[in-house]
């Protein structure tokens, strides 16, 4: 295949699981409400699978089609797969695996990535990198989450529990056809200093045995997090990569048409705004109804704004993530 100048979003897709769990059904569960809840993140409900055997790729196959749809192409269009995620429907392989045999795809590569938070924006630099390559023409996307099966629904788990919800947004990642057209900056960064700030403990390669019953006893296999020094960090390299990348590709918080930050938490949004001078009015916010969706955020947050006539051909996108790793960054691109 021929190299070509840029690449670009060509298409995008979600979907999330019909069950609907609001804040108030979590304080049947567990010590919390739906005023703590919502003030501290505002989160409102979530979704969650609507029974034990749907995994990350399940959800995929849905968005997936969407975001083809959305572009005009077929699944015998897709060249290549990357799945973001960090909750694969099992430990090995990959879901890209399972989504490309469930999208009757044989042969096509799937690359699982487990960059969390920001796997989106480590996909998209992948993708465009191989399609400016010539290596592959039609890159599909993915961000997957299911959460709600590795949560307790307790008073040890409500810190966390209460954050997070299910569901995958995709895109379909091609050349760009016009000239002013594509991703025009992307940043990507990691300091594993804070790999243990958020984190599963197990099962794990470095223990032996991997988990044990004391270990889960302990809720080792659980997520844990420091959530003061997420929202330290995340208020702060938020803005720092997003005015990077807005620097690198000459354009300022006015010339922004969309701004899709991860979803993590409204009032981590709130100031990372306020800090680029990016109005929220141009700024998507759904995570009251989703939660935080992890590596799902970004292509649900621009599927559904895309479908809400906030962007078009043209628009200037830019998105941020921060989480787990600590892994973040940031891109700006034209549609
Ligand atoms: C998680 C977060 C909302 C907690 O808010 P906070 O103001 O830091 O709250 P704290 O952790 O200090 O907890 C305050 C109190 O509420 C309690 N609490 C924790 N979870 C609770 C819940 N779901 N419901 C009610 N009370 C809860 C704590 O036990 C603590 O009680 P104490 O004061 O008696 O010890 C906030 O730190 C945050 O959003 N951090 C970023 C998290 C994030 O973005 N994670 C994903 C990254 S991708």
């Amino acid at each position: 295949m021929k190299s070509v100048q840029a690449s670009t979003i060509l298409g995008v897709g979600h979907y999330v699981p019909s069950k609907v769990v609001t804040n108030d059904d979590l304080s049947k569960l567990m010590q919390t409400s739906d005023e703590w809840i919502v003030q501290r993140t505002g989160i409102k409900e979530r979704r969650y699978i609507e029974h034990s055997g749907i995994g990350a790729s399940d959800l995929a196959v849905p968005a997936s089609k969407m975001a083809l749809e959305h572009a005009g192409l077929t699944t015998q269009d897709v060249d290549a797969i990357i799945f973001a995620t960090l909750s694969p429907d099992h430990n090995f392989p990959g879901s890209g695996c399972f989504l490309g045999h469930k999208l009757g795809l044989p042969g096509i590569p799937a690359l699982d990535i487990r960059n969390q938070c920001s796997g989106f924006l480590y996909g998209l630099s992948i993708a465009d990198a191989w399609i400016r390559a010539g290596m592959y023409r039609h890159v599909l996307l993915v961000g997957s989450e299911v959460h709600s099966t590795g949560i307790e629904l307790s008073d040890r788990g409500r810190d966390v529990a209460v954050l997070f919800g299910d569901g995958a947004g995709a895109a379909l990642i091609g050349p760009a056809t016009e000239p002013n057209q594509g991703l025009k900056s992307i940043k990507l960064h990691a300091d594993g200093s804070g790999a243990k700030e958020l984190w599963v403990e197990s099962p794990a390669s470095a223990y032996q045995p991997r988990i044990t019953k004391e270990m889960i006893d302990e809720g080792k296999h659980l997520p844990a997090m420091n959530g003061k020094q997420v929202f330290r960090w995340a208020t702060e390299k938020m803005p720092e990569v997003a005015r990077a990348v807005l620097e690198e590709a000459k354009l300022t918080g006015d010339n922004v048409d969309l701004f899709v930050p991860h979803q993590a938490n409204l009032r981590i949004n709130q100031l990372v705004c306020q800090k680029l001078g990016i109005p929220e009015d141009k700024t998507v916010a759904n995570i009251a109804n989703y939660g935080n969706t992890t590596a799902a955020t970004i292509p649900l947050g621009l599927s559904e704004a895309w479908r809400e006539g906030r962007c078009r051909r043209g628009s200037n996108v830019l998105m941020a993530a921060f989480g787990s790793g600590f892994t973040w960054g940031a891109a700006v691109l034209t549609l």
